[in-house]
């Protein structure tokens, strides 16, 4: 009788969106499968996502400096490879994760990825790759908006609200009175709405497309505001007519010069105005003479000072999924994997997309 073997065999070589040069045009082609290094996770991308910031590196040429480069902020998939050291995920596991541009292996926008093994999560068996994809980018810009310690160190340099995570018991329902989400169908936007419930706020009022007012809702809104029928300029008299108590956070995912106006006057004295884009109120971490205090949000947990409430995020997430206070984000999955990446970018940078996240799997890339 003769002995049969199998050799297991790693993958060498993949599809990738390749950013070959600042500026230049993204292109599909090919480049080595890495291996994980000790702490680091290889994972055969299933589900990741398209996001305005691949408009944004592509375009302005930032945050992507070493080239060829792959962009792409979150990923679902399989543990193909464990690194040294690591024993929180192994081979075969279904995970996410949130990708970080300093390193081409670590994009997401490619058919395997390195997924430090510090803020990965398991997904949970009701959770699909498509689901889960949806979920690092936004919540990560939603939670290191709102929470963390006052005197904790960020990204930006801008302090943090002094919230606590609504996780935690101490955080979760330990606050009251209204909170405003500018922009709540967005991605980022509706991850807020949803920690700011489990914070406790109410009520929640959100603006937003009509046709987006029952997503809103679902995500914990209790007002939505329709932004094409009621201006910016309009909004702090639409929000005093459902509320006279003063609004101690306001979330702007748009984060627009007339949003963020709108979003500091509604704010009231000592409150917190957290948003995605360069401000035009303030100084992030700086309060104001009334003692408002702005935040800008860098939505990435894996620079430094960010993976203290990066990790604890990771940490918790199966377990908020799995509870269903957090739920990702309405997809469409786009045709011809990373081959339709050119046109859903498109899309983005069109506005064109409404109430979901564009995802992409590039296990299909022909
Ligand atoms: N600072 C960071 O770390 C960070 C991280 C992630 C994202 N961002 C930035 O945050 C912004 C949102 O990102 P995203 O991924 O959440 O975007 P997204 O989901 O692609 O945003 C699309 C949504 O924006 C909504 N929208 C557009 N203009 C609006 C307005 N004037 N008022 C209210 N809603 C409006 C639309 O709502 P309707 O369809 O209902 O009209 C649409 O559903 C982007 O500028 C992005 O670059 C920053």
């Amino acid at each position: 009788m003769s002995a049969s073997f199998s050799i297991e065999m790693s993958p060498t070589d993949q599809q990738a969106l390749i950013l070959p040069a600042k500026f230049a045009e993204y292109v599909v082609g090919p480049r080595p499968v890495p291996k994980p290094a000790p702490g680091f996770v290889l994972v055969k991308i299933e589900s990741t996502t398209l996001n305005p910031i691949d408009n944004v590196i592509q375009k302005a040429g930032i945050f992507i400096a070493e080239f060829p480069g792959v962009p792409g902020s979150e990923a679902a998939g399989t543990v193909e490879e464990v690194g040294e050291g690591v024993t929180n995920v192994k081979k075969g596991d279904r995970v996410m994760y949130q990708g970080w541009w300093t390193a081409a292996d670590r994009g997401t926008l490619q058919q395997y990825g390195l997924a430090d093994a510090a803020r990965i999560a398991k997904i949970p068996d009701t959770i699909s790759f498509d689901e889960a994809a949806t979920v690092p980018l936004g919540l990560a810009t939603a939670v290191l908006g709102l929470y963390g310690k006052r005197d904790s160190l960020t990204v930006t340099g801008g302090g943090r609200t002094g919230l606590t995570v609504p996780w935690e018991p101490a955080g979760r329902g330990a606050y009251s009175g209204p909170a405003v989400v500018i922009g709540g169908a967005s991605s980022v936007g509706h991850y807020a709405l949803q920690l700011l419930k489990l914070s406790g706020y109410s009520p929640i009022i959100t603006t937003a497309s009509g046709h987006n007012e029952a997503y809103c809702k679902a995500a914990g809104a209790t007002h939505v505001i329709d932004y094409h029928k009621v201006s910016y300029s309009e909004l702090p008299a639409a929000v005093a007519q459902i509320t006279t108590t003063a609004v101690s956070v306001v979330y702007d995912a748009i984060a627009l010069d007339d949003t963020q106006k709108t979003a500091w006057q509604i704010l009231a004295p000592r409150g917190n105005l957290v948003v995605t884009r360069p401000p035009v109120v303030g100084k992030s971490g700086e309060d104001a003479e009334d003692g408002k205090h702005l935040v800008l949000a860098f939505g990435n947990v894996h620079p430094p000072p960010n993976n203290e409430l990066g990790g604890a995020l990771y940490r918790a997430l199966p377990g908020l999924l799995v509870e269903g206070v957090v739920t990702p984000t309405a997809v469409e999955v786009l045709q011809s994997g990373l081959a339709g990446i050119h046109g859903g970018l498109v899309r983005i940078g069109g506005g064109n997309v409404s109430g979901m996240k564009l995802v992409v799997h590039p296990q299909e890339t022909a």
